[in-house]
């Protein structure tokens, strides 16, 4: 075509020409229409006011929580039996069930309280949230790189989180807030302990475990439950971070994570995690210290030996961050058949938040986006409309039918494979009350001895580096707390802190919680 300004495509130029989202060919992307050469533009300039309105509304919010991520595609390959015990014993899920079976994955690793341009040196849980694109839809199992975590109640989220985010003042991250609620939240301890460890700050996103934290049920074809509890296992082995190797590299840049993980793939060094379980009969579990559905807990590995199911490969980066990485949607509700729900109290509160939030975040037809569609598994639902409609998942032969039942067409339910809904029979009063067994000390003491001399040192000086910053009353009752979990370590940051046991001593418990037999005796002995 002959360019009336005299340019045109340089001779063997055959890319695509630069078009507006109508399809119109765009003949000068540097000025705008204007009358005359020095303007006044014009209203009519629908090419620039496309270009421009488009972009600004390039930014969706972003994750309340979370917002600092980054995703890349794989596969999981199930193991289908732990020697001669088939796994299907347990579940009835398909994608665990064959040797050698594959299911498609999408991973998104996070910090949790930065916002989306945060340093990944922050000392913070880690996101890991895996997308399994199963053929019986998708599955998410939403997990943390820390096996517990501080709360055990879902109406908590809110303050815990209000608490470690930024001041709503200052907008910074004050220690004193910080620990202000942790002082009151004496479940927090044992997550307090593998925060402030070495573990606190992963050396990279290959490098760190996964686990589920609450609790799950497995669910076989005969419908009977199980307990589960999932951990993920890097096959490159766990690397962490002190302050100072993280100040190094926060110095000079703040997404290293997310480089680190990108350029692993693109150079085909693949990472890889083992999943594994842990299984528990599905009951109160009496004979336990502590409740099953708390996450506050881990299981011991003695009594409930994890149990290899699978492996999971990455080997895809994104194309788009936007559209795969920040638009990506994972959730705890999102379960396939033979996977199902605990009464943990924080997953149900989870369940519902996580839809919620996406529903506002993304929009309402957050479902319909690539990265985020059962592409293994066709949906034919009768929601119709909403912002963004782009497809119409109906499914049936006639389409005036979008309700259900009907005799003249439309879709039908499924039938349950073999039962009605598993579950036991509940029987109880209306109450808000704790978990009974609450025990908050005793695995946040064993975890400290557990650890290695040079990561005890670390947690103390990272504890008493960020309890100097806090009001006397807020560092006694953490003194206190930590006292009673492991006497080494309450002294050893009371003597950073210049508070001797003796000082804490008059502190009675608190309205929140619950003291054990042991408990007692060791605040009996602080004096
Ligand atoms: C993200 C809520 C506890 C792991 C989120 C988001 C919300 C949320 C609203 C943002 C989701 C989005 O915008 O797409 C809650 C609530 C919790 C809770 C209400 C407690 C009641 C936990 C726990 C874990 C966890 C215990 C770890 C096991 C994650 C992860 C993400 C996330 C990994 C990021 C998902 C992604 O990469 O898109 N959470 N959360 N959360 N949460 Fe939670």
């Amino acid at each position: 075509m002959t360019d009336v300004s005299g340019k045109g495509p340089e001779p063997g130029d055959d890319r695509p020409v630069l078009t507006n989202r109508q399809g119109h060919p765009v003949y000068d992307n540097q000025n705008q229409r204007t009358v005359g050469v020095r303007g006044p533009a014009t209203l009519e300039n629908y090419q620039f006011l496309e270009k421009i309105s488009h972009f600004d509304r390039e930014r969706i919010p972003e994750r309340v929580v979370h917002a600092r991520g980054t995703t890349a595609f794989g596969w999981f390959e199930a193991y289908g039996s732990w020697g001669d015990e088939p796994i299907s014993r347990y579940t009835r899920a398909k994608l665990f069930q064959e040797k050698g079976k594959r299911t498609d994955v999408a991973v998104r690793f996070s910090t949790v309280i930065g916002g989306r341009d945060s340093s990944e040196c922050a000392r913070d849980p880690r996101g890991f949230a895996v997308k399994f694109y199963t053929e019986d839809g998708n599955w998410d199992l939403v997990g943390n790189n820390l096996a517990v975590f501080f709360i055990r109640d879902a109406i908590k989220f809110p303050d815990v989180i209000h608490a470690l985010k930024p001041d709503p003042v200052t907008f910074r991250q004050e220690p004193n807030r910080i620990f202000d609620f942790m002082s009151q939240t004496p479940e927090a301890m044992h997550m307090l302990v593998n925060l402030f460890s070495p573990r606190g700050i992963p050396a990279d996103y290959r490098h760190m475990q996964g686990f589920g934290v609450n609790t799950y049920k497995w669910v076989n074809e005969v419908g009977e439950t199980v307990l589960v509890k999932y951990h993920w296992m890097p096959r490159a082995g766990v690397r962490s971070m002190t302050e100072a190797d993280a100040a190094a590299i926060q110095a000079h840049e703040l997404g290293h994570a997310t480089r680190d993980l990108y350029e692993s793939i693109e150079r085909g060094d693949h990472p890889e995690w083992e999943l594994l379980v842990q299984i528990m009969s599905d009951a109160e579990h009496a004979e336990l210290d502590f409740d099953p559905l708390d996450d506050t807990k881990v299981w011991p590995e003695n009594d409930f030996p994890p149990k290899p199911v699978g492996r999971m490969v990455l080997d895809r980066t994104v194309d788009d961050f936007f559209a795969e990485n920040e638009q990506i949607a994972f959730g705890t509700g999102v379960l396939v058949d033979g996977l199902d729900f605990s009464d943990d109290k924080m997953l149900v509160g989870r369940t519902f938040s996580y839809s919620d939030t996406q529903r506002y975040r993304v929009g309402p037809n957050y479902l319909q986006l690539p990265v985020n569609q059962p592409k293994n598994g066709q949906p034919h639902t009768n929601q119709r409309d909403g912002q963004m409609t782009y497809q119409i998942d109906r499914g049936g032969a006639n389409p005036h039918v979008n309700y259900e039942p009907s005799i003249t067409g439309g879709l039908r339910e499924a039938q349950y494979p073999t039962h009605d809904e598993q579950g036991p029979v509940i029987e109880g009063r209306l109450t808000r009350k704790r978990l009974p067994r609450t025990n908050d000390y005793v695995q946040a003491g064993q975890r400290f001895l557990l650890m290695e001399g040079w990561e005890q040192d670390d947690l103390v000086h990272n504890l008493v580096d960020q309890l100097s910053q806090c009001d006397r009353a807020i560092q006694e009752r953490m003194v206190w707390h930590f006292l009673l979990a492991e006497d080494e370590l309450g002294r050893r940051v009371g003597d950073g802190l210049g508070i001797s046991a003796d000082e804490v001593a008059h502190l009675r418990p608190l309205a929140s919680q619950d003291l054990t037999e042991e408990d007692r005796k060791r605040l009996e002995n602080l004096g």
